[in-house]
């Protein structure tokens, strides 16, 4: 167990090593426990957290919030368009400033080639940790609180277990690749069967993709890129079929539609969890695009673990604040 984990930055999980990562598991499942007897566990008693959000939330917003108060401290949350940040504050004059008045700073900041190197400047800039709540490229919370729900269903040895990591159809809007590529990255970390199965427009980045081939050569496991949705489905244990932009082909959203629409029938629905393995689980971060994405029937359906994996948010969160803002 890793204990010194004071004033890190969490940007990426690959930018903290395993025996972290299981520490922070550690530390959330004994955030749970304590919430679940209602024992106090004040760890952030009169430390602030700043949550600066360029994009909209629910899951994020709420469980940091929630969070900071279960910790004994306050979360701030400041919107950009309602603060000088979207005119005028650098990502410098942040990390300074913000840094000097908080305890930690939380960054959600999406935009294609903007948000990344936003919160890597801020971090660089500030005396206090600097969490990530989702860039363009990675979104480490939401994939730490998957990998504690799917060791909560299958134990915490994964080795063996087949992931589908699938690209499926959305109409609403092009989502960010953050939830894909966090995911390939870190369970292949941990000896799991990586599938990413995805129409040839929705690309993850070379880069990303590298480094999951490279961890999953480490880790044990395998990694495979599939084209064909039904045959993601074909025997895997875990099912995380979710929409995401063609953003490697365009950054048009017209043009992205008209392809997404080519693959309108990437639908998950009974038929296709039917080919996965018994007791095979079904996840997604959330929202979902209901009945165009996935159907009610498989998204309020007995393998369905979404609100379980919506709550592991709060407590990988808690965990990560405990030990790197104490
Ligand atoms: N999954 C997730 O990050 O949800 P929000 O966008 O609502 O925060």
């Amino acid at each position: 167990m890793q204990t010194d984990l004071r004033g890190r930055d969490l940007i990426s999980t690959q930018d903290w090593s395993k025996e972290e990562i299981e520490t922070l598991l550690d530390v959330a499942w004994d955030l749970k426990r304590k919430r679940a007897l209602g024992e106090p566990h004040a760890l952030l008693r009169d430390k602030v957290l700043a949550m600066l959000f360029f994009f909209t939330s629910t899951r994020t917003r709420i469980s940091f919030e929630a969070g900071m108060a279960q910790l004994g401290g306050h979360a701030q949350f400041i919107d950009s368009s309602t603060t000088q940040i979207s005119h005028g504050d650098t990502a410098k004059e942040i990390g300074e400033i913000v840094g000097r008045y908080t305890d930690g700073i939380a960054i959600r900041q999406c935009d294609w080639e903007i948000g990344n190197a936003y919160i890597k400047s801020v971090a660089a800039a500030s005396r206090v940790p600097v969490l990530n709540m989702q860039c363009e490229i990675y979104h480490p919370f939401q994939i730490l609180a998957d990998l504690m729900t799917i060791q909560e269903k299958f134990g915490r040895d994964l080795r063996g277990k087949t992931i589908n990591v699938s690209w499926a159809y959305a109409s609403s809007y092009q989502k960010p690749i953050s939830v894909p590529q966090s995911l390939v990255l870190l369970m292949t970390r941990f000896g799991m069967n990586l599938r990413l199965t995805r129409p040839p427009e929705y690309q993850l980045m070379p880069e990303i993709v590298a480094q999951a081939r490279e961890n999953s050569r480490r880790h044990g496991g395998s990694f495979e890129i599939l084209e064909d949705f039904d045959a993601g489905f074909a025997g895997a244990d875990i099912l995380y079929p979710k929409s995401w932009g063609s953003w490697l082909t365009t950054e048009d959203q017209d043009e992205s539609a008209q392809i997404g629409a080519k693959y309108s029938d990437w639908i998950t629905d009974d038929r296709r969890m039917a080919l996965a393995n018994e007791g095979a689980i079904y996840m997604h971060c959330l929202p979902a695009d209901r009945n165009i994405e996935v159907t009610d029937s498989v998204i309020d359906g007995p393998q369905s673990v979404v609100y379980d994996e919506a709550e592991n948010r709060l407590h990988v969160q808690k965990a990560a604040m405990a030990l790197t803002m104490r």
